[in-house]
């Protein structure tokens, strides 16, 4: 709302944006969005608006409720996934003491995120967005819709998590990702103790459908073309597709939810 609101009083004033969550150190509080949910729609009205500088101070990451400082990795796993094999070995490697939020592991986490996030936006050529591919936004297109969905009692990085762990399966199914890939991504989350699956992912809708699916419409409509959806080819890389096959994520879904009722 701030940042919104610095956007558009005397058509921009600078903006010194100062993060205090994990997930807004990591992720947005060095982006150049700024969104505010409205008329039922995550993110429905906002602008773009480069901040004039944004303070991430490390002593605000402490002061966080526990399950909120922990749950914002998700967005630190995302990126490293997506970007960075490196720092994907780093965090399966320290996922015990990221788990407990261990302050110097926690604070490299989250630095190094900022950096990868912020790196993308400025040196990945479309730092406004005029093209539909969203490396960052891998796992979100379910992740937002599920947040929609819940009316907003779930939180983004829940989300984001149940996101990813569904492209994730739906990369294996397809062929172009590894299984132990995939089992090394969510062993991380799990140690994380972020979500692998929400309810929500089955729900239908009056006419029977599987209501999820209906968020890669709102994410297409979002991306104001053609759909592109990242999966992952390895760790640390991934493709645009254009094509999402309904039947065969409705499959994953399925086998999550068996997994899930398993481990019940
Ligand atoms: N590019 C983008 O625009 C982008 C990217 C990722 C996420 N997001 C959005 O950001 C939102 C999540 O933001 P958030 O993680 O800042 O959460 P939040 O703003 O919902 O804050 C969570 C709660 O923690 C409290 N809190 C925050 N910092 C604290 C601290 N240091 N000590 C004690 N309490 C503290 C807040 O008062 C609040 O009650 C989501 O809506 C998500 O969609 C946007
Ligand atoms: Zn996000």
């Amino acid at each position: 709302v701030a940042g919104f609101a610095a956007a558009t009083a005397h058509r921009g004033i600078r903006l010194l944006r100062v993060p205090t969550t994990t997930l807004s150190q990591a992720d947005s509080g060095v982006g150049v969005k700024n969104g505010i949910n409205f008329m039922g729609q995550k993110n429905y009205l906002g602008t773009f608006a480069v901040p004039w500088a944004t303070l991430n101070d490390f002593l605000f990451l402490h002061s966080q409720p526990f399950s909120l400082k922990r749950a914002g990795l998700a967005e630190v796993v995302k990126v490293a996934v997506v970007k960075d094999a490196v720092f994907f070995d780093w965090l399966e490697e320290h996922a015990g003491a990221l788990a407990a939020c261990r302050p110097d592991i926690l604070e490299h986490a989250v630095e190094r995120s900022a950096l990868l996030h912020a790196e993308h936006i400025a040196r990945g050529g479309d730092a406004f967005e005029m093209g539909s591919s969203r490396p960052l936004d891998f796992g979100h297109w379910a992740a937002h819709y599920m947040e929609t969905m819940s009316g907003y009692t779930l939180g983004h990085a829940e989300a984001v998590s149940v996101g990813m762990c569904l492209d994730i399966l739906y990369s294996v199914k397809k062929g172009w990702l590894s299984s132990r890939q995939a089992e090394r991504i969510i062993a991380v989350l799990k140690a994380l103790e972020l979500p692998v699956f929400h309810p929500l992912l089955t729900r239908r809708t009056k006419d029977g459908a599987c209501e999820i699916l209906k968020g890669l419409e709102a994410f297409r409509e979002h991306l104001g073309g053609q759909l592109t959806v990242l999966m992952l080819t390895g760790i640390g890389k991934g493709m645009d597709v254009h094509e999402i096959d309904a039947a065969l994520m409705e499959e994953c879904i399925r086998e999550m939810q068996a997994q899930a009722a398993s481990l019940e």
